[in-house]
């Protein structure tokens, strides 16, 4: 993206020049899936696809917003009075959810702005572009009134964006990874503790290919909601006979002991889905950092059957990715990414191996499903800032 091409499109749009230009990464999870609402580990990279911004303020009170990805919605208008969900107010109330809760927080919102918005992440791929606006809007909204307010209370807002703004009950695996992320690394978290480790994820030999199913699925329509409802509901049986406050503290070991207080199959599976992926994704990054990229691979490929069978978020389409990309030479391991039902799958394939990976994995798909997958390849990013014109 031209940094001067986004600064043209603000001045088309509102006819003078812009100021300060923002990016916020998307993401992909590499491994630990439906854990972070469970209290477990998660296993992120933000993504170079993401989310610009061109702001400058405004006298008034009013922001004035417009995306270049749906130039046909027109400009979006509100008042920071006045900042209630309004179905019609559509992408902009990611932008509306963020800045209620930071004028909550600081009271130090005085004015409004003017912004043009710029997304690479298709929307509904699982590839986090709702959280990289929540946190696109935080940073920008904090540097530009020069709040104090910290990195990780944005990622905490955005998350709550989503859950009381927006209605989804998400975990704060998106915004974590989108605000704390560096380049060139993966990011441990423990979603109970909030503690959490930079890995190195140095892989010259391989590359990560995202494979867009694109199949749209929007999580607030799904069955999100109702799979952290199934966990809770599991919780509290177990909690009848062992002392913990989230299915994350438990080890298989513990959970193998204690499931039998669990009275329904299907409450069952979901909890054990919880229980060994948060395991599994510890012992990964494990892996990961003693460079043992085989073994990595293979617990991918174990996160995405338990996505599949215990915990029920596959599609048909997020299926029959990674089932062709284990087929593949060269491919280390693949897995569905991200909240499931539908969207982007990843696979960890050598260098020399991803064009026939492409060709191959492209072509059985659109043969089966009648429609094309689209490739991308991963590369890391930082988290969330300005960018800052080097002259
Ligand atoms: C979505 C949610 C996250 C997380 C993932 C599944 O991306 O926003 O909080 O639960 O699904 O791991």
């Amino acid at each position: 993206m031209n940094r001067n091409d986004l600064l043209k499109s603000f001045k088309e749009q509102f006819g003078y020049e812009g100021e300060r230009v923002f990016f916020s990464p998307g993401r992909i999870n590499l491994i630990g899936e439906h854990t972070d609402y469970n209290g477990g580990k998660v296993f992120p990279c933000a993504i170079t696809m993401g989310t610009y911004g061109v702001v400058k303020k405004r006298a008034d009170k009013e922001v004035h917003a417009f995306s270049g990805n749906f130039p046909d919605v027109g400009p979006i208008m509100f008042d920071i009075d006045y900042l209630a969900f309004r179905k019609e107010d559509n992408w902009t109330n990611y932008v509306k959810g963020m800045m209620k809760y930071i004028q909550e927080q600081t009271k130090e919102l005085t004015h409004g702005f003017d912004l043009y918005i710029y997304g690479t992440i298709p929307n509904g791929a699982s590839l986090s572009s709702s959280a990289s606006l929540e946190l696109l809007t935080g940073v920008m909204v904090r540097d530009l009134f020069d709040l104090s307010i910290s990195q990780l209370d944005l990622v905490k807002l955005g998350m709550r964006t989503e859950n009381d703004f927006l209605g989804l009950n998400s975990g704060i695996l998106d915004q974590f990874a989108i605000g704390m992320a560096k380049k060139g690394n993966a990011l441990l978290l423990d979603t109970n503790t909030l503690d959490y480790e930079q890995i190195p994820l140095n892989l010259p030999e391989h590359k990560i290919v995202i494979m867009n199913s694109m199949t749209r699925r929007e999580l607030v329509d799904s069955e999100y909601n109702t799979r952290r409802r199934q966990c809770e509901e599991a919780l509290e049986e177990l909690k009848t006979v062992v002392d913990v406050s989230s299915l994350g503290e438990l080890t298989e070991e513990e959970f193998e002991k204690y499931k039998h207080v669990i009275s329904d199959e299907v409450l069952l599976r979901r909890a054990r889905h919880a229980v060994y992926e948060s395991a599994r994704t510890e012992r990964a990054a494990e892996a990961l950092k003693a460079n043992d990229l085989e073994t990595f691979g293979k617990y991918m490929n174990d996160s995405h059957v338990s996505l599949h069978e215990d915990y029920e978020v596959t599609v048909k389409e997020t299926d029959l990715l990674p089932h062709l990309a284990w087929k593949q030479e060269g491919t280390i391991g693949a897995r569905m990414t991200g909240g499931g039902f539908g969207g982007c799958c990843i696979a960890i394939v050598e260098n020399d191996k991803v064009d026939a990976f492409i060709d191959e994995v492209g072509g059985a798909f659109e043969k089966e499903i009648g429609h094309k997958a689209e490739f991308y390849i991963a590369e890391t990013e930082d988290g969330t800032k300005e960018w800052v014109a080097h002259d």
